[in-house]
């Protein structure tokens, strides 16, 4: 077995242990998505996409409730993610090169920052809406999921916003997406142009996303 199918065996196995039910889905839809929006991504790219979130498959993963702050919370979760990852591909063997790059994209999954850690950024914000929210909302309800999603849409560059209007939601589902998506379009207005000079070209960059359309794409 090549060092690569060993890492990605080892990071099956620990994320098909976890409580939560949808992590195991995400994961490989995570993939899916990332190759979607570049079919050629490297090892390192398809190795972070699949592990980004291994810290919440583990027992003593990294709990909300011990955070104020929800940024610094994803960003120990990302951390821990990274470490654990970092732990498989040595006991792997994983090529230098390809393991820190997959540990320096997990560490910034949440975030993005640079051109690949954007790419699986959004690939992993597009999982999101993709599979994890119908199951999140069951489980925290409309105000907290409100609030996920709003930050989700938030971090996806514009680029990739045009698959959320492929996925197909249920009618609460579209709702709660399209009420999200006036909030993230009322806070680019307003950060972006003042009003006196605003026009609909420069203080709308999410057009994309409007409401009507994703109504008409789900
Ligand atoms: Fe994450
Ligand atoms: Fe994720």
């Amino acid at each position: 077995m090549n060092s690569f199918t060993c890492a990605w065996q080892k990071i099956i196995e620990v994320i098909g242990g976890s409580e939560v039910p949808e992590d195991h889905r995400h994961a490989e839809n995570t993939v899916e998505w990332l190759v979607r929006l570049r079919p050629n991504a490297n090892l390192a790219l398809l190795l972070a996409a699949l592990g980004h979130d291994i810290d919440r498959a583990t027992p003593d993963r990294i709990r909300r409730e011990s955070f104020d702050d929800y940024d610094a919370f994803k960003n120990a979760h990302a951390e821990r993610s990274a470490a654990l990852l970092a732990e498989i591909f040595s006991e792997c063997g994983v090529e230098e090169a390809i393991a820190s790059e997959a540990c320096r994209l997990v560490r910034l999954h949440e975030v993005g920052g640079t051109p690949d850690a954007d790419l699986l950024c959004d690939a992993d914000s597009l999982s999101y809406f993709d599979v994890i929210l119908p199951l999140y909302y069951q489980r925290e309800g409309y105000e907290e999921s409100l609030r996920r999603c709003v930050w989700g849409l938030r971090r996806i560059t514009p680029g990739s916003q045009q698959y959320l209007t492929k996925m197909r939601q249920s009618a609460e589902l579209q709702k709660l997406v399209t009420h999200a998506l006036r909030i993230v379009e009322q806070e680019v207005e307003c950060d972006t142009e003042p009003a006196s000079t605003k026009t609909h070209e420069l203080s709308d960059p999410y057009s994309v996303f409007r409401a009507e359309k994703i109504t008409q794409g789900f």
